[in-house]
């Protein structure tokens, strides 16, 4: 059986910057996987590629055995991939409702008379809201009077409701509370559950990466490292293989 996602050979440069070199790895359906390495390693990189925000140089990514070409965001959308963006894309002119149903409102009626279903947006959104522990005082306002939180918890909250196969979250608990981080991470851990949902996480956070994957993969100055299985291997080994402390076989070969 093929892997979900397979990373085959992916290049990336900037100018002269080389974001990532040649990194291919697997991940299985209902694998949750931790991506990591340090500031500038490639893993938001690697994430814009897969969520079609833009083309690889050179390699591929293949989902269910079959080679994609993500030319747009709706791309990736459309092949089961939902992500949450180290930096937020929320529509700051939008209110919570707005946001949360971007490009998957609630109609009711039937045409012609079919009419946007505001407040069964508004009941949807509150309720989503309240199970992840996040206050958001005023239905109506724009998401540019949210704090960095509110934000990052609505845009973590429209991901989770979409039905993706593969939800990408890039460090989804940056800007939380530690009630709110908690609440996310349990939410993660539901929808691996009840949904299977393969997880591609990228977190500087040790405990939060064992709370929610069972592997690392781990990224070095836009280089794959190796993969670990989390149960088996130590944080400190983890750290020297993020740091480059610790030699490692991967990186000869
Ligand atoms: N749009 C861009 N233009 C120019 N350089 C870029 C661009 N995006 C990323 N880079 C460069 O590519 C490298 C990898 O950046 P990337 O954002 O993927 O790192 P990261 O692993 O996500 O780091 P962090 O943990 O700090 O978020 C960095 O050297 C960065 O400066
Ligand atoms: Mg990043």
């Amino acid at each position: 059986m093929s892997p979900f996602l397979e990373i085959k050979s992916i290049s990336k440069s900037f100018g002269g910057v080389a974001a990532l070199k040649n990194v291919s790895f697997d991940i299985g359906a209902g694998e949750a996987v931790a991506l990591m390495g340090g500031n500038g390693a490639g893993k938001s990189t690697l994430v814009s590629l897969l969520a079609g925000l833009q083309r690889p140089d050179s390699g591929g990514i293949v989902i269910d055995g079959a080679e994609q070409d993500f030319a747009k965001p709706q791309d990736a959308r459309a092949s089961g991939i939902e992500t949450v963006f180290q930096n937020l894309a929320l529509c700051p002119n939008l209110n919570a409702p707005g946001n949360l149903f971007l490009g998957r409102e609630l109609y009711r009626g039937r045409a012609p008379f079919r009419f946007l279903d505001r407040k069964a947006m508004e009941r949807a959104t509150v309720a989503t809201l309240r199970d992840l522990g996040v206050n958001v005082p005023d239905m109506k306002a724009a998401a540019n009077k949210f704090s960095g939180g509110q934000r990052q918890a609505l845009a973590f909250a429209r991901a989770a409701r979409a039905k993706s196969r593969l939800l990408i979250l890039d460090e989804p608990t940056a800007a939380l509370g530690v009630e709110e981080s908690a609440n996310v991470i349990r939410t993660v851990q539901r929808l691996r559950r009840e949904r299977n949902m393969t997880v591609l996480l990228i977190t500087h956070n040790l405990e939060e990466m064992r709370a929610i994957a069972d592997r690392a993969v781990i990224l070095r100055r836009g280089r794959y490292v190796g993969s670990v299985r989390l149960d088996e291997t130590s944080d400190d080994e983890i750290v020297g293989r993020i740091t480059g402390s610790l030699a490692v076989r991967e990186e000869v070969a």
